[in-house]
């Protein structure tokens, strides 16, 4: 598709790869991208309009909710509620599915969303992120339940995510390739600027949070260890390391210029009943997608994240995604469990 094309004539143009899909599609990610232009607008003002700094409430997983998580939850339940394109959403920032008002006309779609990636850079202006995966509703259900959610990653019909950035950028799969689009603040609109997104292969970058190293697994320990040896050791190549702490930006750096993402689980987690730090639907699936269709790999240690069938909304797992040839080696070395 031609660059500079609308995220809604790249819809539209693009709708038609998707089984039974009509113009509530197209609707749909119209309300998604009208939510982050408004939460673009509110990261980029930040301190001039109060949205810094944190509430005094926690979300259902224990984290203390930053002002712009409650923000641009509201802000997604806003743009979304009243139009007929969805039939329920869940979010990392409500304890259970949020369901319609009741005179609010139902749509054919499930919105799973993480509003705002990266609350810990919120407050010192490095990127964030809004992350979305859309799943097709159960049919003549008015008030789907947390277990019509519970598909794995291999049903979603469409992901994607908005970084908010130096530049704004909402990245989309539909199951067809990844394109990226910019946001173009003069004319509003986000207008495509890559189409066919591919992860290369091989990579000398990898990302992962070393403060929790003591914690982690012999696996972890070994891949990272032989990483860390460069030309000297066994993979015969330096290694370069980067940690934004937005998974966000961390998949947008792989998407553009390749690279391994690691969050993997520790006996840390463990110890506090924890599977994982990151969310299996509001996270992992949607990134999963988006990396697999830009030829990467996304796997959670024993398998592929979108075979995996979710047990509950808030789920953990681990997770490990990027270039394919270095998830596979990390995948051997979990399979083998060797140190
Ligand atoms: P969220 O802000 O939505 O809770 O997600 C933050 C996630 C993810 O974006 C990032 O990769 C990771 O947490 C960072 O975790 P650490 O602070 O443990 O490094
Ligand atoms: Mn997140
Ligand atoms: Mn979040």
């Amino acid at each position: 598709m031609r660059i500079g094309t609308t995220l809604t004539n790249y819809i539209i143009q693009n709708q038609r790869h998707i089984d039974g899909a009509t113009g509530e599609f197209t609707g749909l990610l119209n309300d998604i991208a009208v939510a982050c232009k408004k939460i673009a607008d509110l990261v980029n003002k930040g301190a001039l309009v109060n949205v810094l700094g944190a509430t005094d409430s926690q979300n259902v997983q224990g984290e203390t909710q930053k002002k712009l998580d409650v923000i641009s939850n509201e802000l997604m339940i806003e743009a979304l509620r009243h139009n007929g394109h969805i039939a329920a959403l869940a979010s990392e920032e409500m304890d259970s599915v949020y369901h319609l008002p009741a005179n609010a006309p139902r749509g054919k779609y499930l919105l799973l969303c993480d509003p705002l990636d990266g609350s810990s850079n919120i407050d010192i202006n490095v990127s964030v992120g809004t992350i979305f995966s859309i799943l097709k509703a159960p049919e003549g259900v008015a008030n789907p339940t947390e277990q019509d959610f519970l598909r794995p990653g291999t049903e979603q019909v469409a992901a994607g995510y908005c970084l908010y950035g130096p530049s704004t950028m909402l990245v989309l799969t539909t199951g067809n390739g990844v394109s990226m689009f910019t946001l173009d603040r003069d004319f509003g609109e986000f207008l495509l600027t890559e189409n066919n997104v591919t992860i290369p292969a091989e990579t000398k970058e990898f990302a992962i949070n070393t403060s929790y190293q003591r914690f982690w697994d012999a696996p972890v320990r070994r891949y990272i260890d032989e990483c860390l040896q460069g030309a000297d050791g066994p993979r015969k190549k330096n290694f370069n390391m980067r940690w934004v702490a937005s998974m966000v930006a961390e998949v947008h750096r792989i998407l553009t210029r390749g690279g391994i993402f690691l969050y993997p689980c520790n006996s840390q987690l463990r110890a506090a009943g924890k599977t994982g730090k990151l969310r299996l639907m509001y996270e992992a699936n949607p990134m999963a997608f988006i990396v697999e269709q830009a030829a990467g790999g996304a796997i959670d240690g024993q398998q592929r994240i979108l075979d995996i069938a979710p047990d509950e909304i808030h789920q953990r797992i681990p997770v490990i995604l990027g270039s394919r040839s270095e998830v596979e080696l990390v995948q051997d070395y979990c399979r083998s469990g060797k140190a």
